[in-house]
């Protein structure tokens, strides 16, 4: 990418030097996100010329000299969150704030400082210490989390974005109780893996909101046990009815809109859980009537879930390979590389939930 509203285009750059903690991964597969989208767009504002992707998986290709624990050929599922372990924030168990890493994320310029992909002898911005629409990306070895034998690495990209998100804002950020009623708004693949979440852990119903009734379809599958089109049906009355009047134990926006922020916390009971995961324009302004804030809501906005992706996504590609998590139904289409602003207009349409790009 070299400029926000322009297209992608495919380039050939230089790689290296491989830090001795660092890891060259051959990118498998990458799914496009919207966070991906929004970088295009200039909602989110990064240096260029940079490489976009942090969804990804892929297998070993080479390890710095102090990697000992992967090999080439390991199979691999890419997080976005590395973090040096000793700053203020990792000291205080909040490594998605690593002062280092919140630094350089937009940058992805390495701990020690340097980059390790330039193109024409210039630094090469990469996503999220990643970058992973190219067929190799060098990436700390922190980044690279091992997939149990035969998890396939078109649904392990998923893994590094989405559904950790999603599923970490349910199982880590605001755990629903057993028996609870959870509200899911929007139903991409960061809600949807919310619905999994909640369902996962006990929740008694788990209400799915979305405008399109293709992902509400989706989400009835992958556990929703009741599903509202909030553009024909007032999804406040529904949750309403479904809770004794109370509203929903934990609410889930996963929509970035802000008519979905200021639903959330509508839906939410008094003393519930409130957890934003979307985003809108990192300069607008949304506004909420007070009393909605009031009542002893907890109100918290999460980038990532709470994701602790070393245990998180072994487990997650287990839940998959058990039948316990769906991501199959995720993957509304396959590309190549040469395919990639194809795949990001259906997500700019949003007729896509997560569009793959594969790799030979
Ligand atoms: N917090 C994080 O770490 C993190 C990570 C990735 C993405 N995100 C953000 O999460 C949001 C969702 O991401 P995604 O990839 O699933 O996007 P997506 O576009 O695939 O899904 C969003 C869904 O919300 C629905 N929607 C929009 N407005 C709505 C409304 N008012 N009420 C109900 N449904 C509504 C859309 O129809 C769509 O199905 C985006 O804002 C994205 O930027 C956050
Ligand atoms: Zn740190
Ligand atoms: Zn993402």
């Amino acid at each position: 990418m070299h400029e926000a509203g322009q297209p992608l285009s495919i380039e050939t750059v230089d790689l290296g030097p491989l830090g001795p903690d660092d890891v060259l991964v051959k990118i498998g597969a990458a799914s496009i996100c919207h966070t991906d989208l929004e970088v295009l767009e200039g909602e989110l504002r990064y240096p260029m010329p940079m490489v976009l992707g942090h969804e990804a998986a892929g297998t070993i290709a080479e390890v710095g000299g102090n990697v000992a624990d992967l090999v080439p050929g390991d199979p691999v599922a890419l997080h976005w969150n590395p973090h040096c372990g000793h700053c203020y924030y990792c000291d205080h168990g909040q490594p998605i704030l690593c002062e280092p890493y919140t630094q350089n994320r937009a940058i992805g310029r390495h701990f020690d400082g340097e980059y390790r992909h330039s193109l024409k002898g210039k630094p090469l911005h990469m996503l999220m210490y990643l970058g992973g629409f190219a067929e190799y990306v060098i990436v700390p070895r922190q980044s690279a989390v091992k997939m149990p034998a035969g998890m396939p690495l078109d649904r392990a990209c998923l893994l590094g974005c989405g559904v950790m998100t999603g599923f970490g804002a349910a199982a880590h950020v605001a755990p629903v109780q057993f028996g609870e009623t959870a509200a899911v708004i929007g139903c991409g693949a960061i809600g949807l893996s919310a619905v999994q979440g909640a369902r996962m852990k006990g929740a008694g119903q788990v209400v799915a909101i979305d405008l399109d009734d293709a992902k509400l379809e989706i989400a009835a599958a992958m556990g929703a046990t009741a599903t509202v089109n909030a553009s024909r049906e007032d999804a406040m009355a529904r949750i309403k009815e479904l809770s004794d009047g109370r509203g929903a134990d934990a609410v889930y926006e996963c929509a970035g809109s802000e008519k979905a922020f200021q639903d959330s916390v509508r839906m939410c009971r008094a003393g519930g859980q409130v957890v934003w995961l979307g985003k809108v324009n990192v300069d607008r302004d949304v506004a909420f009537k007070w009393g909605t804030l009031m009542g002893e809501r907890k109100i918290v906005r999460s980038s990532y879930g709470g994701a602790r992706p070393a245990e998180d996504f072994p487990a997650l590609a287990r839940a998959y390979l058990d039948g316990s998590l769906k991501l199959d139904e995720m993957i509304t289409g396959r590309i190549p590389l040469d395919d990639i602003n194809a795949g990001f207009d259906l997500l700019r349409a949003g007729k896509a939930i997560r569009t793959v790009v594969t790799f030979d």
